[in-house]
């Protein structure tokens, strides 16, 4: 497949003219090696899932570092997360040298600590997640953003479950102490027929007959593997009394449809869970956004207990506040406004600067419009356009003419 250019890129290359060493992390298969030999293409690579380079960058760390022709690419670092100590050691000899360590890894717990111990301050941590819809249109609801679905969604089928399958005993098994691997395969399925909905743990539990502790030990490993997103609760406390539990949703929405059985456009078109995947859609690409411009990710929801719900906010990246109502329809009334107006209402002079209806795209209808005061209807498409456009930076002022 030819190669797609990376939303992350200047963010990596930025990294890399700062930091003597950059990292590159995230869910498994979502390009960080592609994307490092690509940006760096003179650096001398060693893959360290080799057993004999393994073997030796335990054995003997010092002589291979002294070997190696810089900058250098270490892909799969969590293999040996101990060489870490030893390129430090290097790096604090010419602290001034940018840009010459560059690593993948894949599990992000694990990895971090090493890295935060010994990179302290001379390390920058990128995340890669599976492609966003601004980085190519092959990005759909039904097969979701990962490159090699996106190349070849016909054998989708067959990449999910060998990802699951791999994914299942390499990682959440070197992360957690897990034996059961196969509840903890229903325990995935179930957490897609979740997607979208308040967590409640208790109620994942009960079915697999595990502990509630297990469950959320289980969930740990999922987020800090990048497979699930939980978006938190609104916290700004303006008089009403909130529902304090997050949200779950699977991060990839192909791997959420091929979990809960949807195998084709029809199917899903049909499906119970069309909202709550579209939904799902939605937040994973504002958290891209957000992590693709090199920005904190933050995302809430709202729910009181009065029943009035949004479902997302997020500061947007040309400042201020941004709430958002998804809808999976591909048309847009200017009844679906009406949680938005409450909420803006409620919140007075502290409500959001943008608040948008966020629908599924369609070949016949607009890609925004207004809908009610304030309130904007915006296709998935055209709004992460919007959620991608860069703010102009800070500090760079056009030349004067003449002068
Ligand atoms: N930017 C891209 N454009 C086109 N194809 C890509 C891109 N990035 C990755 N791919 C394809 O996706 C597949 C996985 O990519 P890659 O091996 O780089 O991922 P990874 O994150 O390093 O995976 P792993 O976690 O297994 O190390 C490869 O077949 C690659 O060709
Ligand atoms: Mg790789």
């Amino acid at each position: 497949m030819r190669f797609i250019s990376r939303a992350i890129q200047p963010e990596v290359l930025e990294a890399s003219r700062r930091f003597p060493a950059v990292v590159l992390t995230g869910p498994r298969r979502t390009g960080k090696t592609t994307l490092l030999r690509r940006l760096f293409p003179g650096a001398t690579y060693i893959l360290l899932e080799d057993p004999d380079i393994q073997a030796r960058a335990r054995s003997d760390p010092r002589a291979l570092l002294e070997e190696l022709r810089l900058p250098v690419v270490f892909d799969e670092i969590q293999n040996v997360p101990d060489l870490f100590a030893y390129v430090r050691t290097r790096i604090d000899r010419e602290p001034r040298k940018m840009g010459q360590w560059l690593f993948t890894g894949s599990q992000e717990a694990p990895l971090m600590q090493g890295v935060s111990e010994s990179m302290a301050g001379r390390a920058a941590i990128l995340p890669l997640l599976p492609f966003s819809l601004v980085e190519t249109g092959g990005v759909s609801l039904l097969h979701g953003g990962y490159p090699e679905v996106v190349a070849r969604p016909a054998s989708r089928g067959l990449w999910f479950s060998s990802y699951i399958q791999t994914y299942l005993e390499r990682d959440v098994r070197a992360v957690t102490n897990i034996r059961d691997l196969a509840t903890f395969r229903r325990f995935l399925a179930l957490v897609a027929s979740r997607h979208g909905q308040i967590l409640n743990k208790t109620d994942l539990a009960a079915p697999l007959g595990v502990s509630v502790p297990t469950v959320s030990d289980w969930l740990h490993v999922l987020e800090i593997t990048g497979q699930i997103i939980l978006v938190p609760p609104y916290f700004e406390n303006f008089g009403k009394r909130l529902i304090k539990s997050p949200k779950v949703y699977l991060g990839d929405s192909g791997l959420a449809c091929y979990l809960l059985g949807i195998a084709t456009q029809a199917e899903l078109d049909r499906s119970p869970f069309l909202g709550p995947l579209f939904e799902g859609h939605v937040a994973a690409e504002i958290l891209k956004s957000q992590i693709n411009q090199g920005r904190r990710k933050e995302l809430y929801h709202f729910r009181d207990q009065q029943g009035l719900e949004v479902d997302f906010l997020f500061p947007g990246a040309q400042g201020g506040l941004w709430m958002v109502e998804c809808k999976a329809s591909k048309t847009v009334h200017p009844s679906m406004a009406g949680p938005l107006g409450s909420l803006r209402r409620s919140m007075g002079d502290r409500a959001p600067a943008r608040s948008s209806v966020v629908h599924r795209a369609s070949t016949t209808a607009p890609p925004t419009r207004a809908l009610a005061p304030g309130i904007e209807a915006l296709d998935v498409r055209a709004f992460v356009d919007e959620l991608n456009r860069r703010p102009p930076k800070a500090g760079v002022r056009r030349p004067r003419n003449g002068k």
